[in-house]
């Protein structure tokens, strides 16, 4: 593995799960002295469990020498972060291949999101090295499950590759998921079409929800109506205030681009995108509708992180409506089981809370933004209520008990309901 970021340590660890020996280099020196001695630097369930199971065939190291001595397939796993053109960041990717020197009896394997028709121009310029495209499908939050269940296995190759594809390919073989063999522009095609059709479809159900408001439907319902047409399928049709994460906004953006620089407009991506600002947005509409103006208001933000189970705040809804809140003129607690602290930085002047309750004490109302399990078994009918200033609570995700709230004198805003 070439880089130990999220999906470099868990494809290397699963990979050692499976009883492969990995050797998964970094650059940063710090990072790989830590996971040499067992430490995951990352909030992964069951990562630091496959880590410390399988230290024998792991080995953490800053030496590209070594690597290129050992292992015959390199699966780069190096960030290829959003420019401010929407294109993707090719520098790390870059840096590897330099750092490969003119190898060829060596292969590539991308797992890092590229755009469609980089392996062909890297297979352009270097004759005899073998490239495979793999993407990732896996989710923060359950990547190992994710790893070990997936859904397909996408392996992409080229003319001249294609026996290093046959090796990618049978590392996966044990997993009995079926194997995508196809071309290499198919492929990375293949990781960001998937992308965007599932941010699609969340801001697709994002719109009816707000219809829905206006027209009295709930979109739970709706949902799991829409759901249980197997054309449709249930999954990722939960409502709430927006996506965020590393992934959709990021390749959602790098398709319309990459569309646009061929000289296609992708007029869907387009709205998709911007229902998906305005999604975040909306809470302050709905706080304005119970307190007015939001001037010296206190406001607690629950959850942080971009989902629950993971300390990922890229792109979390919570950054945008902490900025916009305080634009406001509301004062704003937050807190997050595991991810306040990485994001003490990106909340302007918000207060950091260690609890849930210390975040909603006096506050004139809660704004529930990640769904973290801990929030739905809170006391809202008792000691919530008691310590708020005034009950209002927004549920971002549509994660708590409505009626009960209400029941309770909540004043209670779901996500078109
Ligand atoms: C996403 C994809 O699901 C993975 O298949 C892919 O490998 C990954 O991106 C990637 O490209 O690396 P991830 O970003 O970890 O995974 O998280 P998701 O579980 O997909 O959630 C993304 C966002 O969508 C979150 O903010 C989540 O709250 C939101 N979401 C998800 C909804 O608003 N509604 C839903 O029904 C589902």
């Amino acid at each position: 593995m070439i880089g130990v970021g999220w999906v470099g340590l868990c494809t290397a660890a699963c990979f050692a799960e499976l009883g492969h020996e990995v050797y998964a280099r970094d650059i940063l020196a710090d990072k790989v002295e830590s996971l040499t001695r067992g430490e995951v630097p990352m909030h992964e369930p069951g990562l630091p469990e496959l880590v410390e199971r399988n230290a024998g065939r792991l080995t953490f190291t800053t030496d590209m020498g070594e690597v290129l001595e050992r292992a015959e397939l390199l699966f780069c796993c190096v960030d290829t972060p959003p420019t401010y053109s929407g294109d993707a960041d090719l520098s790390r990717v870059e840096a590897v291949l330099g750092a490969l020197g003119d190898s060829t009896h060596h292969a590539i394997v991308m797992k890092s999101t590229v755009p469609v028709g980089t392996g062909i121009s890297i297979g352009r310029r270097r004759e005899g090295l073998g490239y495979v495209a793999n993407p990732e499908f896996l989710k923060e939050g359950t990547a190992v499950e994710d790893f070990m269940n997936p859904d397909r296995v996408v392996v992409g190759a080229n003319d001249g590759s294609g026996a290093f594809a046959d090796r990618v390919a049978a590392l996966y073989e044990p997993l009995g998921a079926p194997i995508v063999r196809t071309d290499v522009a198919s492929a990375e095609m293949i990781k960001l079409a998937s992308n965007a059709f599932l941010a699609t479809k969340i801001s697709f159900i994002n719109e009816i929800a707000n219809v829905s408001e206006e027209l009295g439907a709930d979109v739970k319902e709706v949902a799991r109506g829409m759901g249980l047409d197997e054309r449709i399928g249930g999954k990722f049709l939960q409502a709430g205030i927006g996506y965020g994460g590393s992934c959709f906004p990021k390749d959602v953006s790098a398709l319309k681009q990459l569309a646009g620089n061929s000289g296609y407009h992708f007029q869907l991506l387009t709205a998709v995108i911007e229902v998906n600002e305005l999604q975040k947005r909306r809470t302050i509409g709905k706080l304005q509708k119970h307190l007015g103006p939001l001037v010296n208001r206190e406001v607690a933000l629950l959850g942080v992180a971009f989902k629950p189970d993971t300390d990922d705040v890229r792109e979390a809804a919570s950054l945008v409506l902490a900025a916009r809140l305080q634009g406001e003129g509301a004062n704003v607690r937050v807190y997050d089981p595991v991810a306040a602290t990485n994001a003490s930085e990106m909340l302007g002047g918000a207060r950091i809370c260690g609890s849930a309750l210390e975040a909603l004490d006096g506050a004139h109302a809660a704004v529930l933004v990640t769904e973290w399990p801990e929030f739905a078994e809170l006391d809202w009918a008792g000691e919530v209520g008691a310590r708020m200033a005034t009950p209002v609570v927004v549920d971002g995700r549509n994660f708590l008990d409505r009626d009960a709230l209400r029941a309770a004198g909540f004043a209670y805003e779901g996500i078109g309901r």
